[in-house]
């Protein structure tokens, strides 16, 4: 199961490579779908930290983690050329514009929080609460490692 969906994966994003040097004609658009996902990905691990105290219910966490995980996959097309801080007509936005440069890293570290919130998943239904609090620290290590190197900094 997991091997097809990483060749869907594959597949997809080896269309998307063309899409992805072109810049969206509303930059502001896509901007705020990916924050739109991001922000969900907040919520689940918000959701999965809950759970890990006792403070929500297993189908709870995991309806969160199993959206944000389903995301992941649509995460790497929302972030085309012209979409960076800093591009002309590109809005608001935080991206830096090193991720069209270093595009497999960025992709690579989208597959690590992939591969965390699926396993948080995974926990929540086992419901092993003492191991989703200690997965959480590496999913959370998996969004700031791309944060520190593709995301400017608070102001
Ligand atoms: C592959 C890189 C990457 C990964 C992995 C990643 N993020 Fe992000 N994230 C970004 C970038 C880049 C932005 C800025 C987007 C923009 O403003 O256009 C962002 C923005 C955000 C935002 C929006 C608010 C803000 O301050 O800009 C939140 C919330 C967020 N991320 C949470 C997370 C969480 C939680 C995870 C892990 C489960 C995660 N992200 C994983 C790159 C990533």
């Amino acid at each position: 199961m997991r091997i097809v969906l990483l060749a869907a994966v594959a597949v997809s994003l080896t269309a998307c490579v063309s899409t992805l040097d072109t810049p969206p004609s509303n930059p502001q658009g896509v901007i705020n779908q990916r924050v739109q996902i991001m922000k969900g990905f907040g919520g689940a691990l918000g959701a999965a930290g809950a759970f890990a105290q006792g403070k929500s219910t297993e189908a709870q966490a995991h309806t969160k983690l199993a959206a944000a995980y389903a995301n992941t996959s649509k995460l790497g097309a929302l972030f085309p050329r012209g979409t960076a801080m800093g591009d002309r007509n590109a809005g608001t936005s935080r991206a830096l514009s090193t991720i069209f440069s270093n595009r497999s890293d960025f992709e690579a570290k989208i597959e690590a929080t992939a591969q965390a919130l699926g396993a948080l998943d995974a926990l929540v239904q086992r419901g092993a609460k003492g191991e989703v609090a200690r997965t959480l620290d590496r999913a959370k290590a998996a969004c700031g490692s791309c944060h520190s190197k593709y995301r400017a900094a608070d102001e």
